[in-house]
């Protein structure tokens, strides 16, 4: 089946790529390398006019914001760092899930001081503690959130945590749930008008085999 418009989806590589193959290959879409073992950053699919782009996780809502990628699939937690200008976002994929999380070292307790909060995820930090009325210092981090109180950069993180072994690990606990995360289909927003039919078409099908998988 052809598509009556040129689409370029962006994904980045490892757990996102891996579960939205199922969903793309439901939709009729099949790279032909493999990102794990291909060092391309652009495959081809199956159809001549669909083009995956593999880019770094947090780059994805900025290729879709600019339309250097019509689609993509990136994570709550990365849409909520992006702001999520210039992008729709009609589907939760319902992939890669995981719950953002309040951490810290087993059985810690607040003194009388301000908390400082270690993070990537700085505006969903802000706007939890902001929401609790509650003045924090947040410490922005690239990676590796739960070092930081084992060093006394922080008193808590806020990270994602799945199975909850690299909590763990590093002795430390989860404390506050903040909220659930997955993986969320967007769409520039010009690619939404001008290839709506063929936009509308993979959002159907993907729709599709999301709830299908989900009932
Ligand atoms: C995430 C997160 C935690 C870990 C949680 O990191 O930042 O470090 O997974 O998973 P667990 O509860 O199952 O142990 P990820 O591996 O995605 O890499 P990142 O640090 O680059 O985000």
């Amino acid at each position: 089946m052809a598509f009556e418009h040129p689409i370029t989806i962006a994904l980045s590589k490892g757990r996102i790529f891996k579960d939205s193959m199922p969903l793309l290959g439901y939709a009729g879409i099949e790279p032909l390398d493999d990102p794990e073992t291909s060092r391309k950053l652009i495959l081809d699919t199956n159809h001549p006019n669909v083009r995956l782009l593999i880019i770094r996780a947090t780059d994805v809502p900025t290729y879709v914001q600019w339309g250097a990628a019509d689609m993509g699939v990136a994570g709550k937690d990365v849409l909520l760092e992006h702001g999520g200008e210039g992008i729709y976002e009609p589907l939760d994929l319902r992939i890669a899930r995981c719950r953002m999380m309040v951490a810290g070292p087993l059985g810690w307790q607040p003194g009388g001081g301000r908390l400082r909060v270690a993070t990537k995820y700085v505006n969903s930090a802000r706007t939890y503690y902001a929401g609790l009325g509650r003045q924090v210092d947040i410490i922005k981090l690239y990676g590796s959130m739960e070092l930081a109180p084992l060093v006394g950069l922080s008193d808590l993180i806020v990270d994602l945590v799945e199975s909850g072994n690299t909590l763990k690990a590093n002795h430390l606990e989860p404390r506050e749930h903040i909220m659930d995360i997955s993986s969320r289909l967007i769409v520039n927003r010009a690619a939404w008008k001008t290839k709506h039919k063929t936009v509308m078409r993979i959002i159907e099908q993907l729709r599709e085999v999301v709830e299908a998988e989900n009932a």
